[in-house]
C-alpha cells in the first residue's frame, strides 16, 4: 500500500495532487485538434436535444455536488431546465420522467445502489440515460445508453477529490456541446470556455503549490467544533462539497448554506470566533456576497474568504483570504474546491484521524 502512495502520507493527499493530470486527461480525451468536443460513439443529435424538455441529474454524495454545478452550466449554456436530486429521494417521489427526459447519472464507482436503482426507474419510464462514471464497465456504465467517462484513474481514499473535479469537467463539456449544437451559445463564447478549461490544470497546480498556507490555517483552526461554509450561485454548490469533505475526514460538525439564506435562520448561530468559510469567487455576485461577509463579521465570526486574485477589497472584512488564480465565473468550482479539499485534509491530519478510511463510511455504498 505504501508503494501505491508514491511517497504521499495518504491517498487523499496523493489524489488531490493528481487533479491537474486527471482534469487534463478528462478534457483532452474529448477535444479534437480544433478544440471541438468529440462524443466518440455517444449519439446526441440536435434532434435529440430539441426533444428533451428537461434534464434530471441524479447522484449521491460528492457526485451529487458535481451535479449541482452541472445544473448551473447546462441551464446557462444549453437553456434547458435541469433538476438535480439525490438518488435516494428521486426514486421515491414519482418524478416527471418520460421519453422527453434526459437522465444524467453521476457516479465515481458506478456501483452505488441508489443511483443504479434511480437509473433503472428512469429508463423504465422511457428516459434517455447518459452517465458520468469513473470505473469502466461498472454497473451504471453498463446500464446507461451512453457513458461519459471521467479519466481520474483509481480513487482509493473514501473522500472523493479527483473524481469530483473530473465530473465537473464532464458537466462543462456536456453543457458546451449542447449549447453549441443548439445555438444557445456563440462560437466566441464556446472558444472562450474551452480556453478557460484548458487553463485549469496549471491553475490547480498553482493552488496546490500554496498548500502550505492552507496547512497553516488548519493548524490554527483544527480544534474547533463547527465550521460554516457559505456562497452564492455556483459557489454555494462548492460550499456543500467543502462542508462534506470536512465532516467526512475530520468529524467536525460542518454546515453549508446559500449565503442569501443566512438571515433566515443560520445567522442565529453566529458568535464571536465562529468559523465561516466564505466563497466569493463570482464577479457577478461579489457585492451581494460581500454584504453577507459583513453580516457575519459583524457578529465577530472568524471569516476565511476564498476569492479571485486581485480582489483585495475582501481583505477588509475577512480574517484570512485564500486567493485562487483568475478565471471565468463559470469554471471557478474547479479551483475553489481545491483549498477546501486541502483544508479538510490538513485539519484531519492535525486531529490525527484515519483520513483514507473514515469511520462509518464506505467508498462505494452498495446497499440501500
Ligand atoms: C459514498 C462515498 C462518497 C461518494 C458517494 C457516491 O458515500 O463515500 O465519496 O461521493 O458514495 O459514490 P459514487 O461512487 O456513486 O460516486
Amino acid at each position: 500500500e505504501d508503494a501505491e502512495k508514491e511517497g504521499y502520507e495518504h491517498f487523499m493527499l496523493k489524489e488531490i495532487h493528481e487533479q491537474p493530470k486527471a482534469i487534463r486527461e478528462t478534457l483532452m480525451r474529448r477535444l479534437d485538434d480544433d478544440d471541438q468536443i468529440k462524443l466518440d460513439g455517444i449519439s446526441l443529435t440536435l434532434e435529440d436535444l430539441e426533444n428533451f424538455n428537461k434534464i434530471y441529474i441524479v447522484a449521491c454524495g460528492t457526485a451529487y455536488h458535481a451535479g449541482l454545478v452541472g445544473k448551473y452550466a447546462i441551464e446557462k449554456m444549453a437553456r434547458v431546465p435541469v433538476e438535480v436530486d439525490v438518488a435516494s429521494e428521486f426514486r421515491y417521489r414519482d418524478p416527471f420522467v418520460d421519453d422527453k427526459t434526459l437522465f444524467i447519472a453521476i457516479s465515481q464507482s458506478g456501483e452505488t445502489l441508489d443511483t443504479l436503482a434511480a437509473l433503472r426507474e428512469a429508463k423504465r419510464k422511457g428516459a434517455r440515460v447518459l452517465s458520468i462514471v469513473n470505473v469502466v464497465g461498472s454497473s451504471v456504465a453498463r446500464e446507461s445508453d451512453d457513458v461519459f467517462y471521467t479519466w481520474a484513474g483509481p480513487e482509493i481514499a473514501v473522500a472523493s477529490t479527483k473524481a469530483y473535479t473530473t465530473q465537473l469537467v464532464c458537466m462543462y463539456l456536456i453543457a458546451l456541446y449542447m449549447g453549441k449544437l443548439k445555438g444557445t451559445i456563440s462560437k466566441e463564447y464556446y472558444a472562450e470556455m474551452i480556453a478557460e478549461l484548458k487553463a485549469i490544470p496549471e491553475k490547480v497546480e498553482k493552488i496546490i503549490e500554496k498548500a502550505g498556507e492552507v496547512e497553516e490555517l488548519a493548524k490554527f483552526l483544527y480544534n474547533r467544533d463547527q465550521v460554516f461554509f457559505i456562497g452564492r450561485g455556483i459557489d454555494s454548490a462548492v460550499a456543500y462539497e467543502g462542508s462534506l469533505k470536512l465532516k467526512e475526514v475530520s468529524y467536525i460538525n460542518s454546515f453549508a448554506i446559500a449565503a442569501g439564506e443566512l438571515k433566515h435562520g443560520t445567522i442565529a448561530l453566529m458568535e464571536p470566533e465562529t468559523i465561516v468559510i466564505a466563497l466569493a469567487s463570482q464577479d457577478r455576485l461579489f457585492d451581494k456576497m460581500y454584504s453577507n461577509i459583513v453580516e457575519v463579521k459583524a457578529r465577530l465570526a472568524h471569516v476565511v474568504s476564498i476569492a479571485k486574485e486581485g480582489n483585495t477589497k475582501i481583505e477588509q472584512e475577512s480574517t484570512e483570504v485564500i486567493y485562487i488564480p483568475n478565471c471565468a465565473d463559470e469554471v471557478t468550482p474547479l479551483l475553489t474546491v481545491i483549498p477546501l479539499q486541502l483544508f479538510a485534509y490538513y485539519v484531519a491530519r492535525e486531529r490525527d484521524e484515519d483520513i483514507d478510511k473514515p469511520r462509518n463510511l464506505a467508498k462505494s455504498v452498495t446497499v440501500e
